[in-house]
């Protein structure tokens, strides 16, 4: 059974066309740990409220205001990515929150290629179905998730 899971590539890549090519060919490339399908693809500029709106359960922490810096401080990409388990394959193939713990235990993922920092870590992935359906009809409120995964 497939599963859907929502992706960003974050500003600081999409600062560049080329970057944001070959994460996509990575993405959808068929083999065992990728080939995921891309069910919709939005470029996305935010404004303050958004990204506090998004990140409203990280406000109060430490990098809060930086995170939502980053996010506001130019466009970036959502994606809605469907394969078999998903959210697991995505957040495998990003690697963990920190690009340079990423650099130690998981090398080759797309965090430890790409990240720059802590905050500026470049990808997202959802952690749960149920964040999953939340931040999917965020960035694309048309997409009924629910009858997706009647349907599937
Ligand atoms: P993301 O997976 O989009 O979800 C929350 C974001 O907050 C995370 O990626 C990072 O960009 C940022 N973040 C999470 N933990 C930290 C941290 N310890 N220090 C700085 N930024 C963080």
């Amino acid at each position: 059974r497939r599963q859907l899971t929502l992706a960003l590539l974050k500003p600081d890549l999409c600062a560049n066309p080329n970057t944001i090519s070959k994460i996509i060919s990575r993405i959808t490339a068929t083999n065992q740990h990728n080939n995921f399908e891309i069910i919709r693809q939005r470029e996305i500029l935010w404004r303050q409220q958004d990204a506090e709106a998004f990140y409203a359960e990280h406000r109060g922490r430490f990098f809060f205001e930086r995170l939502c810096g980053y996010m506001t401080s130019g466009p970036f990409m959502a994606l809605v990515l469907a394969r078999q388990d998903a959210i697991k394959e995505w957040r495998a193939l990003i690697g963990p929150t920190h690009p340079w713990r990423a650099r130690i235990n998981a090398p080759n993922t797309l965090r430890s290629l790409y990240g720059l920092t802590d905050t500026r870590n470049s990808f997202h992935g959802s952690d749960s179905d149920e964040t999953a359906k939340r931040e999917i009809e965020f960035f694309f409120p048309e997409l009924d998730v629910d009858a997706w995964r009647r349907q599937e």
